[in-house]
C-alpha cells in the first residue's frame, strides 16, 4: 500500500510533488489529473487503475498494487518542449533508479533492462490555440511486481525481478520528484543538453531497430537525437531520417 504521509516525510523537493493526491483505485491518474482542477506541480498517485492508458491507445496493465502509477502536472505552454519532455522524464527515472539498477531509454521513453520494458511514459495535453492548457506526465513504473499477464509478461520486467530485493514505493516515488525537480529547474538548459546525453541513455545507438509506424516494420541503425527529441536512423541505404513518431519494437535481433 502506497502511504502517502511516508512518502512526504521524506520528499527532498522544493515544490514538485509536494501536493500528492493519492487514490486506492482509479481509473486513471492521466484522466483524473486532465479531466480535475489539479495545482501545478502536483502528483496524483494510485494504488491501482482500471483503465490505466498506454501509449497509441493501448491499455495499461495497472492490477497490480506492487508497482506505481502515477501523473505529474507540469505548467508547461510551448507545445515545442512536448516531445523533449517525453525524453527528459525518462532521463530523470532512470537517474532515479540507477543507485537501484542499470537501466537504459528506448525511445521515445520507455525505461528497459536486460532488454526488457520496467516503465512506460504517457505525456497527455489539453491544447488551446498556440499554447498547452495543461501537461500530464504519466508514468507507470514496474517495481515489486513478479508476474504479468499473457501478451506482456515476455517483455516486461521490474526493479524486483531485476536485483531481487523490495523497494518502498514511497522511496521511489520521492526520489523520481528530486531528479526531475533536477531537470524542471534547468529546463532549457537540459533540452539544450538532451541529444548529447543520449549517448549515455540509449538502449540502441548504433545498433539495429525494428520501427514500427503505421502498421508496417522497418530496420534501422539508429543514429541519435535531435534537438527537438526526433531520433535518427539510417535505413539500408546509408540514408538517415529523422522519426517524428513511432515505436521501436521489442523485436530486436531478427
Ligand atoms: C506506455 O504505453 O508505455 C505508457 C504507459 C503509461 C502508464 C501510466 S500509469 C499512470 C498514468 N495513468 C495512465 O492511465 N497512464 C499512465
Amino acid at each position: 500500500m502506497f502511504k502517502p504521509e511516508e512518502y512526504d516525510k521524506i520528499l527532498k523537493t522544493q515544490k514538485l510533488g509536494k501536493n500528492c493526491i493519492s487514490f486506492k483505485q482509479v481509473d486513471s491518474t492521466n484522466a483524473y489529473a486532465v479531466n480535475n482542477q489539479v495545482a501545478p506541480f502536483s502528483v496524483v498517485v494510485s494504488e491501482t487503475q482500471t483503465a490505466g492508458r498506454g501509449r497509441s491507445g493501448r491499455k495499461w496493465e495497472s492490477d497490480s498494487g506492487d508497482n506505481l502509477y502515477f501523473s505529474i502536472v507540469l505548467p508547461v505552454e510551448d507545445p515545442a518542449k512536448l516531445l523533449p519532455l517525453n525524453i527528459i522524464m525518462a532521463y530523470a527515472l532512470a537517474d532515479s533508479l540507477k543507485n537501484r539498477c542499470s537501466l537504459k531509454v528506448k525511445w521515445p521513453n520507455d525505461i528497459i533492462a536486460d532488454g526488457k520494458k520496467m516503465a512506460g511514459i504517457l505525456l497527455e495535453t489539453s491544447i488551446s490555440g498556440a499554447k498547452v492548457e495543461k501537461l500530464v506526465i504519466g508514468v507507470g513504473l514496474n517495481v515489486n511486481s513478479t508476474e504479468f499477464p499473457d501478451g506482456i509478461k515476455e517483455m516486461a520486467t521490474s526493479l524486483k525481478m531485476q536485483t531481487g530485493s523490495d523497494f518502498s514505493k514511497e522511496e521511489v516515488l520521492a526520489d523520481i520528484m528530486k531528479e526531475l525537480e533536477k531537470y524542471w529547474d534547468d529546463l532549457d538548459g537540459y533540452i539544450k543538453k538532451m541529444p548529447d546525453m543520449w549517448k549515455n541513455y540509449s538502449a540502441f545507438l548504433d545498433k539495429k531497430i525494428a520501427v514500427h509506424k503505421d502498421g508496417v516494420k522497418t530496420y534501422y541503425l539508429e543514429r541519435g537525437l535531435s534537438g527537438s527529441g526526433c531520433l535518427f536512423v539510417e535505413d539500408e541505404n546509408g540514408t538517415v531520417s529523422e522519426l517524428v513518431t513511432g515505436d521501436i519494437g521489442y523485436d530486436f535481433s531478427s
